[in-house]
């Protein structure tokens, strides 16, 4: 899979992609991340990107021309499954969108920046908007940096156990049960004696049991 990400501020994303499992994921081939800087596609002077709004009001907008010379010329070599717009009013990202993109060949994701985007690249380029959660961030990239390890950890072989994911939380719409590894006993907070019981069965029913229970009291909480 590849996934190229459009973005104002390139750097930010730098240290996301180069530890852990994003890492690995790249140096086994399994997956190519790379970031691209708007400012490398403008003709204005000085490097302009972006410009105030028509109409008027505050804060200024990213301009058609970087972005788009920016998807024209990456189209040449790629060709997307889907151009995606990081943006609060997209649709709420979930595993299940996750699941969906860890499909896909090529994506194209871009990142907005102080106002947002003009309008038209929204209109005539993106296939997809998503938003990573109800709140107004300052740019896109935390949510390219959230949607790009959601999905690149679905991918085969990037997790060293590959049926891990499969067992995370949401993927069979639960909760994940509660871990624990040594020692056994902390200032006497105890791990469950089914845990150490070595009785798989048992383990197996204690764990639905307890990811049921937390689902349950999610959902409670949600509808507080
Ligand atoms: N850009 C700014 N806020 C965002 C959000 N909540 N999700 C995705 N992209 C964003």
């Amino acid at each position: 899979m590849k996934i190229d990400i459009l973005s104002a501020v390139p750097q930010l994303m730098d240290s996301f992609f180069s530890h852990s499992i994003l890492k690995r994921a790249q140096e086994k081939g399994l997956v190519e991340l790379k970031v691209h800087n708007i400012r490398d596609y403008t003709n204005y002077k000085h490097g302009q990107i972006d410009d105030y709004q028509f109409g008027g009001g505050a804060g200024l907008v990213l301009m058609i021309e970087p972005i788009v010379n920016a998807i024209e010329s990456l189209q040449k070599a790629t060709i997307y499954d889907e151009i995606i717009f990081m943006t609060p009013d997209g649709d709420l990202f979930d595993q299940k969108t996750a699941n969906q993109l860890s499909l896909k060949k090529n994506l194209l994701i871009i990142c907005g920046h102080y106002k947002g985007i003009d309008q038209r690249i929204r209109d005539h380029f993106v296939t997809k908007e998503i938003s990573i959660g109800e709140y107004v961030l300052s740019g896109g990239e935390l949510g390219a940096a959230v949607v790009t390890d959601a999905v690149c950890r679905l991918l085969p072989g990037v997790l060293n156990d590959e049926t891990s994911a499969l067992f995370d939380s949401f993927q069979d719409g639960l909760l994940a049960p509660p871990v624990y590894t040594r020692p056994e006993e902390f200032r006497g907070w105890k791990v469950p004696d089914v845990l150490l019981s070595g009785n798989h069965a048992r383990i197996e029913e204690w764990r639905h049991e307890m990811s049921v229970k937390r689902t349950e009291e999610r959902a409670k909480s949600d509808e507080r």
